[in-house]
């Protein structure tokens, strides 16, 4: 199987496309978004994809969108056979990887959940004894557990890195009343996420949303709980002080690290050994999801 790497139909002008998702129009208040093989890290597309990787992010994300019955969200459809033409025409593009959704308002700032200090929120703890502007106990230890989950969210740039922000900042943008009910539905999604998953021996380390603005309610768009926007680790090896072992994008992250490329530049394409392993940790995520809600 090769990547889809980039869908070009001349019949279909595209509405935008993100890192790893193509968005079509469907009408005023629909679209229709495909999750492609592109993979990034750092903020950067990797030139070659991982094959079947966004038929896997489309299966984790709808499996959580049914079963998390406490917030309304964006999908309208999933299942391609009842596609509207001329996307009923291309199986071989949209199968299994699209979703038709309400378009709505996005909220520009990536509400994150985390119940475990690792990654970027170490980083940032280490220098700082806090994190988004969340002071912390001494002493913690690497992918330790918090003492309470925190919401820590940041800015969604269009271009260049995300950056973290504290709650207040995202109340100056969008109103107190706003950011409260982003944080607590996010680490309720979370924590949903989490308890499930740790009946199969899978601890949920942390996750990234995004909600949007539909009639004015707000409710979950983009993707649930995939290995893309969150950290699934293996409980059973699971050791605060060390890095722990991963079924998600971190794989990646952690080859990068031991090659020279600097971050700042087109990256190099992933090795095959590289892009095989990290298909093998995504769809062993998946069908542990799957067997979750068996
Ligand atoms: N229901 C929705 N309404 C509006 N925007 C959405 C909806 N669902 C997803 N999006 C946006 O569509 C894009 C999906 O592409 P993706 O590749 O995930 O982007 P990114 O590079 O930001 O991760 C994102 O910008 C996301 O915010
Ligand atoms: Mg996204």
């Amino acid at each position: 199987m090769k990547p889809l790497i980039s869908i070009d139909i001349p019949e279909i002008k595209k509405l935008y496309q993100g890192k790893v998702r193509d968005l079509f129009p469907v009408d005023d208040e629909h679209m229709l978004i495909v999750s492609t093989d592109r993979i990034s890290a750092f903020d950067y597309i990797f030139p070659n994809g991982i094959a079947g990787k966004g038929i896997i992010l489309n299966k984790i994300s709808n499996i959580w969108f049914k079963q998390i019955g406490f917030i309304k969200n964006h999908i309208v459809e999933d299942n391609f056979s009842n596609f509207p033409a001329p996307y009923s025409n291309y199986p071989e593009i949209f199968k299994d990887r699209s979703i038709i959704v309400k378009k709505t308002k996005r909220i520009d700032f990536e509400c994150v959940a985390r119940g475990y200090i690792i990654g970027g929120g170490w980083k940032e703890y280490q220098e700082k004894g806090e994190i988004s502007g969340i002071k912390l106990p001494a002493g913690l230890e690497m992918a330790e557990k918090f003492p309470e989950t925190l919401f820590t969210p940041a800015t969604k740039e269009d271009t260049g890195h995300d950056m973290n922000i504290s709650i207040d900042f995202m109340k100056k943008d969008i109103g107190e009343k706003d950011s409260e009910f982003l944080s607590e539905i996010t680490k309720e999604v979370y924590k949903f996420g989490r308890d499930k998953l740790e009946a199969a021996g899978i601890i949920l380390a942390d996750t990234k949303l995004e909600f949007g603005y539909h009639n004015g309610e707000i409710i979950l768009i983009d993707e649930v709980m995939t290995p893309d926007s969150s950290r699934f680790w293996d409980g059973k090896l699971y050791k605060k002080g060390s890095s722990p072992v991963s079924y998600d994008k971190q794989f990646i992250r952690d080859y990068i690290d031991t090659t020279p490329w600097d971050k700042n530049s087109p990256p190099p394409p992933l090795p095959d050994e590289i892009v095989d392993k990290t298909y093998e940790k995504y769809n062993e995520i998946l069908l542990k999801i799957e067997n979750v809600f068996k």
